[in-house]
């Protein structure tokens, strides 16, 4: 065991799985991998006790974690994680972006947990290594890529309520199809006026387990009114929009201007939302950070006034919005089809992260 501090580089070497997945039975999955259901050949693993800091580090075959039925996760959920991807660029190449955002919002996530922070040197070199080690689990094609996530949890087996001793970091990977089989669908969002996600003063903007198991019964509500997804106001007033179950949300004008709400501390900081902040400034947009009633979004949808409304994230990209559904009834969004700012934003991430534009801002990473 070797111990290091937050100076040394961390390496993983790598232990080979004795039993891979076939090749033929991978081939079967990458043709049609849908979305985290199926796992790689191995993971990365690296563990943290107080005193020591982090060390045991080493990409390791894929398999159930041995946790003592006292480990602080399973009682106090003492647990934080991120999501990116893996792309396959024609040349064969292959790379992530942003993964620098990722790790430094793991660390931030980290600090409210209080768990240990991960070094971006050791975060990066975790999914360089882990993307190495399963190469063949990269898919090529369409919007296809490795699902990349890392995740920290609390291992130490005690049960008084305080901040773990003993901590592991993980990253794990799945092969990720085309979110959209078809063609882009926009999606129909379930407004909740009885759950909140998040308050001041919370860890709203923390990407930690809690959260999405508290927005759990919130989402099977939106289900049961048949809608994708749950949108979540602000807690104090209910008024304001924060974001969706696992995606924020922007706010097209007809002038143009492009709105996504501000980040109040309540809200996740999301690497694509950041990117299309960016991106509609280049094109030439107007772009705005501030709240945005519910109210706004509905009387601007009738009036003519919001000409588009969209959802973003890792998984998904961009997502034109529909419908908004409530209890007070329902919205339908323009015609159904995709809106041109919508579509723009999505090609543009989408062509710079599987290779086919030019990276004019540094976020391409390459990892192989
Ligand atoms: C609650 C929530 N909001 C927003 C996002 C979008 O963040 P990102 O663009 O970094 O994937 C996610 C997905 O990770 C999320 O879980």
């Amino acid at each position: 065991m070797s111990a290091t501090t937050t100076e040394t580089p961390m390496s993983f070497p790598v232990h080979a799985s004795a039993a891979p997945v076939s090749a033929e039975r991978r081939a079967e999955v990458l043709a049609d991998p849908g979305f985290g259901k199926h796992f790689t050949d191995h993971m990365a693993t690296a563990t943290w006790t107080r005193g020591t800091g982090w060390h045991d580090a080493a990409v390791v075959p894929y398999g159930p974690l041995q946790l003592d039925p006292a480990a602080a996760v399973l009682h106090y959920a003492q647990e934080v994680f991120e999501g990116l991807k893996a792309y396959r660029h024609a040349d064969g190449s292959v790379w992530s972006f942003r993964p620098g955002a990722n790790a430094a919002r793991l660390a931030r996530s980290a600090r409210r947990l209080a768990l240990p922070e991960v070094p971006e040197q050791m975060f990066l070199e975790a999914v360089t290594q882990l993307v190495r080690t399963d190469e063949a689990w990269v898919p090529s094609g369409g919007e296809s890529s490795l699902y990349l996530r890392p995740f920290m949890v609390a291992t130490e087996a005690f049960l008084g309520v305080r901040s773990a001793h003993e901590v592991k970091f993980l990253v794990i990977a799945s092969p990720a199809g085309s979110y959209f089989r078809g063609g882009v669908e926009p999606v129909s969002i379930w407004l909740t006026q009885d759950y909140t996600r998040a308050a001041f003063g919370g860890t709203g903007s923390a990407k930690c387990g809690g959260n999405y198991a508290a927005s759990l019964v919130a989402q099977d509500e939106a289900h049961d009114n048949g809608c994708d997804q749950v949108c979540f106001l602000d807690a104090a007033e209910r008024r304001y929009v924060e974001e969706l179950g696992g995606m924020n949300l922007y706010f097209v004008h007809d002038d143009g201007t492009v709105v996504t709400p501000e980040l109040t501390g309540t809200i996740l900081e999301g690497i694509t939302r950041a990117s299309i902040l960016q991106l509609a400034q280049d094109a030439g947009h107007r772009v705005v950070e501030r709240r945005v009633s519910v109210d706004e979004w509905r009387e601007g949808v009738a009036s003519g006034r919001i000409t588009e409304v969209f959802a973003c994230g890792t998984a998904a990209v961009v997502t034109p919005v529909g419908r908004l559904v409530s209890r007070d009834g329902e919205l339908v969004h323009g015609t159904g089809a995709t809106g041109e700012v919508t579509a723009s934003i999505r090609q543009q991430l989408l062509d710079l992260q599987h290779g086919r534009a030019e990276d004019r801002h540094g976020w391409m990473h390459r990892l192989l």
